[in-house]
């Protein structure tokens, strides 16, 4: 059995374990993947400044997210399919994210459902919401959100349409997977994936299936995001849905000033500098980058977080000496489900809290309020001198 150290190590066997179309799906950007692979390879060019004789003892990575205390500043990004990664892979990833004391943000296209969710976890998540061109479907998943009690809204802006990742359409995804003949072939690999899934309770989109009519083929992510989703979303519908949750309401996607201050106008009480992953515009900045300019807009009048590019305890420190408030991770948690379940999140989880206490520490620092810009070295050029 390999010695878990990094997230790494989750992603390989992962990998072994996972049905290739799934594994692809996760792993993937959109169209050159350039927006993809920048947002882990920008945190690389960001230093620590190592500090010594400065007492460790006494440390903590507890702090808050919009008002809620989390035991270290990182959350659960909502994840479509999550199910399909491991049988009743949502359900599992909340149990981990409770216990460990982090968020967990249930996707609208997720497997198990927001009542499946809440049955089975004792604390609050949150709930992401995707925009459809059907107000009364809207209305209800807000509805189910309440009164599941999900502690927070993340509204997800950047995909009214899909970004084209290339896998996806050649490995033809679904969920749950169609029948073909190289697909068969695949899961025939992955006995333990399917063992699980013969258990798992649901195999279709949850919040969907059931709960909406006349969709040409639910399983299909890029037909039902072309028919479904609204395209005319703006910010007056965005100041409505706020109105009508009524509880805390986190903006995700934001990348450019001009749109983190209207997101402030409509009442954010977070935004996330997101670029989905870079799974949506490939060629936007990474989230990493993006950051900077976004904080010197808005950072003192609203909560800033960050998520697409975090992969280490190092990285969630670096975005928080930069000034975010919160991160989330999406792929690092993926990796542990797929390869070990519930036990697989947790897992993740502790290794980047582990990454990010020490790292801490050897910056000479005890506590998350004493993080701040000084800890790094940020490249002269790091956002770029770009033409009017
Ligand atoms: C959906 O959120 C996706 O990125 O596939």
């Amino acid at each position: 059995m390999t010695v878990i150290t990094c997230i790494d190590d989750l992603k390989q066997i992962y990998r072994r374990r996972a049905p290739r179309m799934f594994y692809d799906y996760c792993e993937s950007g959109s169209w050159t993947e350039q927006t993809f692979r920048e947002n882990t390879s920008d945190f690389d060019r960001i230093r620590l400044r190592q500090r010594v004789a400065v007492d460790m003892s006494g440390r903590s990575t507890a702090t808050q997210m919009v008002g809620q205390d989390v035991a270290m500043p990182v959350a659960l990004a909502p994840v479509g399919l999550t199910g399909m990664q491991h049988a009743d892979g949502e359900i599992k990833a909340a149990r981990a994210a409770e216990a460990f004391g982090v968020p967990f943000t249930l996707s609208t296209m997720s497997i198990n459902s927001i009542e499946d969710v809440a049955g089975a976890t004792s604390r609050p998540f949150w709930f992401q919401l995707y925009t459809m061109k059907d107000q009364g479907f809207v209305s209800s998943l807000i509805q189910r959100a309440k009164d599941a009690k999900c502690s927070a809204l993340v509204i997800t802006l950047d995909l009214q349409i899909l970004g084209q990742r290339h896998r996806d359409l050649k490995n033809g995804l679904s969920a749950p997977p169609k029948l073909t003949l190289s697909t068969m072939a695949n899961l025939a690999t992955k006995w333990r994936w399917g063992a699980g899934m013969l258990g798992a309770s649901r195999r279709h989109f949850g919040n969907i299936v059931g709960h909406v009519q006349g969709i040409s083929d639910a399983a299909d992510l890029g037909a039902w995001t072309a028919e479904q989703f609204d395209p005319t979303l703006d910010w007056d519908k965005i100041a409505k849905i706020r109105e009508e949750w009524g509880g805390k309401v986190i903006l995700k996607g934001i990348m450019e000033p001009e749109d983190a201050q209207m997101a402030l106008q409509v009442g954010a009480d977070a935004i996330v500098v997101s670029n989905h992953g870079g799974r949506q515009l490939d060629g936007a900045l990474s989230s990493i980058r993006a950051l900077p300019a976004i904080l010197d807009a808005v950072g003192d009048k609203t909560e800033v977080h960050l998520d697409s590019g975090i992969r280490s305890g190092q990285d969630v420190l670096k975005a928080v000496a930069m000034g975010a408030k919160g991160t989330y991770i999406g792929r690092a948690f993926v990796y542990g489900l797929g390869a070990m379940g519930e036990q697989g999140v947790t897992r993740a989880l502790e290794v980047i809290h582990r990454e990010m206490d020490i790292s801490m520490a050897l910056c000479g620092r005890r506590r998350i309020d004493e993080l701040g810009r000084d800890i790094l070295k940020i490249p002269a050029d790091f956002e770029g001198h770009w033409a009017k």
